[in-house]
């Protein structure tokens, strides 16, 4: 049972009390950091597959259908996050409802979320770049475009290795500095998501919307599971707990207000999208730039380029961030070694664990073609929200009385509905996906067992042994 042993909520509070970070985000700051998780690859790369393969003009549905899933999740996560504002997010959460062995597994089944997704946009990121310096006559030698096997001579994705380092220095400097640079990248993609809303809307053609489901419903479901991945990252808001200045107020403020504005300019975007081009011509690889070029807008095509580079910078920036804040939570309580929680005293970062990371996360998006490894990010995520949204239920049974700053409205409606949305949207994905996701936990469960189950910081005080920690 000791396997089980759950943190009360004082040990919980106690520890992000002993490791300071510094606290100086806002709620702002915190909506624009989730803005800046949210659009990225999903809106100006996905779409345009799962219109044209899956979903058809009905991709409205899939956004729609897949955003229920995320507000229904976001929900739970703001009642958490403002009951239990902890660095490590779904992980400690879990910790203090589940015990400590499902807390590892979440924890290691959100490496596939952030880590995973930093080494995906990574790739996405270096292909617009490319395209980009190609329309200036500059073309990489064919070695440094791709990871071995994604293009002809490729062996290692120089554009995605150089700016994730980037973005690592970025994030080892400071959260202030990194969360200023996120905010001038947000409000540029957010001004270019705007003007292809503006520009677009005159040009929809209702025709295209018929048929409107040429895939059926099953198409619509995939199509959901699919561009589910641009939903992504909303929940790292919760990941920065430790460095805003009133948690318990500020950061339910930014998960709902960062998704609602994404969900809203998203099912505008793809119905926009969809009424403008045909969506069996949809299948390439920047949809939304192919349909300003569609209606012979090129100058805005490559505005919009600007703005998916923009989009996808801050990505890589929040999702990266979020995996190592989740590192440095594991990391204190004795799960992973603990130079992963050591604060710098200057820059008041995890300055090794920054550097270690995110060295690692480059040297994956450079080397290792990731395809179909992609899907993996959508099912880490959705096994967390399901998470998620179970524990509040738990908490609301076994903890009925403590300070909640945000309550999930109409429980247990809310929850099961987050848990029936997100479960059926894993199951919506393929069965390759989902073997590769359960030997991802076999192995979470043998890293357990031999490290964490005797490392525990809980487990050596159980027994009385010494403790060692960073700070
Ligand atoms: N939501 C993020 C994106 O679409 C992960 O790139």
């Amino acid at each position: 049972m000791s396997l089980f042993r759950k943190k009360s909520l004082d040990e919980l509070l106690g520890s992000s009390k002993r490791h300071a970070l510094n606290r100086c985000l806002s709620s702002f700051d915190l909506t624009l950091l989730g803005i800046g998780a949210i659009i990225g690859t999903g809106i100006f790369v996905l779409t345009g597959v799962a219109a044209a393969q899956h979903a058809g003009p009905a991709l409205v549905l899939s956004f729609v259908i897949a955003g229920l899933a995320c507000v229904f999740a976001a929900l739970c996560y703001a009642e958490f996050a403002s009951t239990v504002p902890i660095a490590g997010s779904v992980y400690s959460y879990s910790y203090f409802t589940l015990g400590e062995v499902v807390a590892w597994l979440i924890g290691w089944d959100l490496i596939l979320e952030y880590g995973l997704a930093v080494s995906a946009v990574g790739v996405g990121w270096s292909g617009y770049f490319q395209n980009l310096i190609a329309g200036f006559g500059i073309h990489l030698p064919a070695a440094l475009t791709g990871a071995p096997g994604s293009a002809p001579g490729a062996v290692f994705n120089l554009p995605a290795f150089v700016m994730i380092l980037l973005i690592t220095w970025l994030l080892s400097r400071g959260i202030r500095e990194s969360a200023k640079v996120n905010n001038i990248m947000v409000v540029i993609k957010v001004a270019v998501v705007l003007v292809f809303i503006a520009v677009g809307i005159w040009y929809v053609k209702p025709a295209n919307w018929t048929p409107f489901m040429p895939f059926g419903f099953s198409g619509v479901m995939t199509g959901a599971a699919t561009i589910f991945f641009a939903y992504l990252g909303f929940d790292a808001v919760a990941t920065a707990a430790e460095e805003v200045k009133n948690p318990k107020k500020d950061l339910p403020v930014g998960i709902i207000a960062s998704l609602t504005i994404c969900t809203v300019l998203y099912i505008v975007v793809s119905g926009i999208l969809t009424g403008i081009v045909p969506y069996n011509q949809l299948d390439v690889a920047a949809p939304v730039a192919f349909a300003m070029n569609f209606i012979g807008q090129n100058w805005f095509a490559g505005l919009i380029s600007l703005g998916a580079i923009c989009g996808m910078t801050t990505v890589l920036l929040v999702m990266l961030y979020g995996q190592i804040r989740l590192f440095f939570a594991m990391s204190r309580d004795g799960l992973i070694p603990s130079m992963f929680s050591k604060v710098h005293s200057t820059y008041k970062t995890p300055y090794s664990s920054t550097w270690i990371t995110g060295l690692a996360c480059a040297c994956i998006s450079a080397l290792v073609p990731l395809g179909t490894l992609a899907h993996l990010v959508n099912i880490g995520t959705l096994a967390a929200f399901v998470l998620v949204s179970i524990s509040v239920l738990i908490l609301r049974k076994t903890h009925p009385n403590v300070s909640r700053a945000f309550r999930v409205p109409w429980v247990p409606l809310v929850p099961v509905l987050a848990v029936f949305f997100c479960g059926y949207l894993m199951i919506s994905l393929p069965a390759i996906t989902w073997k590769m996701f359960v030997v991802w936990l076999v192995i979470g469960v043998a890293v357990y067992a031999l490290y964490g189950r005797t490392h525990s910081v809980m487990a050596r005080r159980e027994k009385g042994l010494p403790v060692h920690t960073e700070n």
